[in-house]
C-alpha cells in the first residue's frame, strides 16, 4: 500500500503545454495524500521528453531491462524504472 504506480499521456496536439507536469504534480498530491511513500514507473529509454519531465519532478533511474521492447522495424528498445520518493 505504500507504493503507486503512475504513468501519464498526453494527446500530441496539447504536448508542450505544461499539462505532463500538472497531471504529475496532481498524481504526486494525490499519491501523498492516500499514504503512498514513493511512485514508481517505467519509461522507454528513449522517450525523452518523458524522461526529462520525470527527472524535473524528482525521479530518479533506479533500474534498466534490456531489449525490453521488440519495436516494428526490428530494433530493441531497453525500459528505464524510475521512481520518487515523497
Ligand atoms: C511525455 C508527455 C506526457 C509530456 O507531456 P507534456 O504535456 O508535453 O509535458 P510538459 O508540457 O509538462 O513538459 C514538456 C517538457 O518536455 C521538455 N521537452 C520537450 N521536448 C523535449 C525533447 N525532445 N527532449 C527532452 N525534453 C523535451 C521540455 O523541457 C518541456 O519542459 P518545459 O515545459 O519546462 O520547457 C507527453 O509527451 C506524452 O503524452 N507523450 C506520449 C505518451 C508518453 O510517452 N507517455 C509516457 C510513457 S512512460
Amino acid at each position: 500500500r505504500h507504493r503507486a504506480t503512475v504513468s501519464v499521456a498526453i494527446k500530441k496536439e496539447f504536448w508542450g503545454m505544461g499539462l505532463g507536469t500538472a497531471l504529475m504534480q496532481g498524481m504526486t498530491a494525490f499519491s501523498e495524500k492516500n499514504g503512498a511513500k514513493q511512485l514508481e514507473l517505467t519509461v522507454m529509454s528513449e522517450n525523452k521528453r518523458a524522461i526529462s519531465l520525470y527527472e524535473r519532478q524528482g525521479f530518479i533511474a533506479v533500474g534498466r531491462m534490456p531489449n525490453a521492447y521488440l519495436m516494428k522495424d526490428g530494433s530493441f528498445c531497453d525500459e528505464i524504472s524510475m521512481v520518487k520518493i515523497l
